[in-house]
């Protein structure tokens, strides 16, 4: 299947900022989610209906997990999933989930859930799947 990226930076924000100072990133810059719960990143992703692999580049340069869940169309997707030290903010990494995307437009939404805020999150890759059996990696 084809792999579209959609780069944070374009995404909608909020409680979250565009920066640009830990290289290694892709596009113009990165999201530093504001240190609290709730902030997210948000894309709008235009997909056919079924399963896609979503992964989320991003860098944690703490020693402390960072949580997101995240939702398509405001339902829960796929929730408390881990965003580990990668060992340096510019050190970039990608975590994989699988959710079910609509024909059409998807607002897909990633919500830090602990007050430390999410990892640095770089963009969003998006793979439309008819193979639901093969784990995302
Ligand atoms: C540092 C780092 C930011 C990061 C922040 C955080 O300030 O420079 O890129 O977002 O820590 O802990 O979230």
């Amino acid at each position: 299947a084809v792999a579209t990226d959609y780069q944070a930076e374009d995404a909608t924000i909020s409680q979250g900022v565009v920066e640009s100072n830990h290289a290694g990133y892709t596009g113009s810059g990165f999201v530093n989610y504001d240190n609290v719960a709730g902030g997210y990143v948000e894309w709008t992703v235009t997909a056919p209906a079924g399963p896609a692999d979503v992964a989320l580049r991003y860098a944690n340069g703490t020693a402390a997990t960072r949580p997101i869940d995240f939702t398509v169309n405001g339902q829960p997707g796929a929730v408390g999933i881990t965003f580990p030290g990668t060992g340096a903010w510019t050190t970039w990494k990608s975590k994989t989930v699988r959710l079910q995307l609509v024909a059409g437009t998807n607002k897909i939404r990633a919500r830090a859930t602990s007050a430390d805020g999410g990892p640095n999150a770089d963009k969003l890759t998006v793979t439309p799947t008819s193979d639901d059996t093969t784990p995302p990696s």
